[in-house]
């Protein structure tokens, strides 16, 4: 995954705006609730309470710069007086946390910068920590200007293919007559999915474990809308062309 971050830590209860974070503390089980909620349009706040002791209250804002979204994090601590000597090591431990955490997204921002300027946006382009939180198909492909085939007569049979085509990059496996398809791009946050990433026959993103079944198209078949392209089989002939509804997976 590529937030090794918290890496200990899995949340046992998600909903709307709280979750439970089951970590540990040495060799103890411990249970983090997390609580997040706005406080005015793109700050947010979310606030944890340890042990049932010590409160974290971060404040995040979103802010648009020149490379997309950057998020500006502040916290606060809060205990009975007694605990405060606790409060500049876990101080410490927060800085920490920060600062791998955003060396983590780096990857996920470089991405973003490069699949925008192939024209593709995002779900949540408008600076949301909320919504960035939910594991959603948050990509939005650039419409397709034209139609284009491809021929599979020479794609070995049982064989993952990696196939760049009209802008758009999907895995191609020939399977008994059909073929299967997966996006090339995850439709989460846009990470470049390759053959490496199939188990069994699903895809798992590296990034944040989305896994994607494949579609299977039969020559003379349904079609289907993959990466936000309408394919269609013909004998061996793959057929790739606008969608009809880009985003929408059929
Ligand atoms: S980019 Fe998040 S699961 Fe793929």
């Amino acid at each position: 995954m590529i937030h090794r971050t918290y890496g200990d830590a899995m949340r046992v209860f998600v909903g709307q705006q709280a979750a439970f974070s089951l970590t540990r503390f040495g060799d103890w089980p411990l249970v983090i609730p997390v609580f997040d909620g706005y406080h005015k349009e793109n700050g947010f706040y979310q606030v944890m309470c340890l042990f049932g002791l010590i409160v974290v209250i971060c404040i995040i804002e979103c802010n648009a710069d020149e490379r997309g979204t950057r998020m500006d994090i502040d916290w606060a601590i809060a205990s009975h007086r007694w605990l405060r000597f606790l409060h500049p090591a876990l101080n410490r431990r927060l800085m920490r946390l920060n600062g791998m955490q955003n060396r983590e997204d780096d990857e996920i921002r470089d991405r973003r910068i490069e699949l925008r300027a192939a024209g593709y946006r995002f779900a949540t382009d408008a600076p949301d920590f909320v919504n960035c939180n939910v594991m959603a198909n948050n990509v939005v492909y650039p419409p397709l200007a034209t139609s284009q085939s491809i021929s599979l007569a020479d794609f070995p049979e049982g064989a993952l293919q990696r196939v760049e085509v009209a802008d758009r990059t999907f895995l191609l496996r020939r399977q008994a007559g059909a073929v299967e398809i997966w996006p090339g791009v995850c439709p989460h946050e846009g990470a470049p999915l390759n053959a490496v990433d199939l188990r069994g026959s699903m895809l798992k993103c590296p990034w944040h474990g989305l896994e994607c079944g494949p579609r299977r198209l039969l020559s003379g078949g349904a079609s289907a809308t993959v990466c936000g392209a309408r394919l269609e089989l013909s004998g061996t002939k793959l057929s790739i062309g606008p969608a009809l509804e880009p985003n929408i997976v059929e």
